[in-house]
């Protein structure tokens, strides 16, 4: 599973994060680091919830 990260509409929410916080990096400013997230199998269902979370719809699964 591949999160595509739409680092233009990440308004620095954090809610990834809190969700999955080995999946989702945040830079200084608590924006998401830009860059497709390959998530490791037993992260996808903390990864599928932290992107589900974001109310600015930035972070789109890519199940293949
Ligand atoms: Fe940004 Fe959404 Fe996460 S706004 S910090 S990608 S919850």
């Amino acid at each position: 599973m591949i999160v595509r990260v739409l680092r233009e509409k990440c308004q620095g929410h954090a809610r990834c994060w809190a969700q999955a916080p080995d999946v989702f990096v945040l830079d200084d400013e608590g924006y998401i680091t830009p860059g497709d997230i390959a998530v490791p199998e037993d992260q996808e269902r903390a990864a599928w919830r932290g992107a589900k979370s974001c109310p600015e719809r930035a972070l789109v699964i890519d199940d293949g």
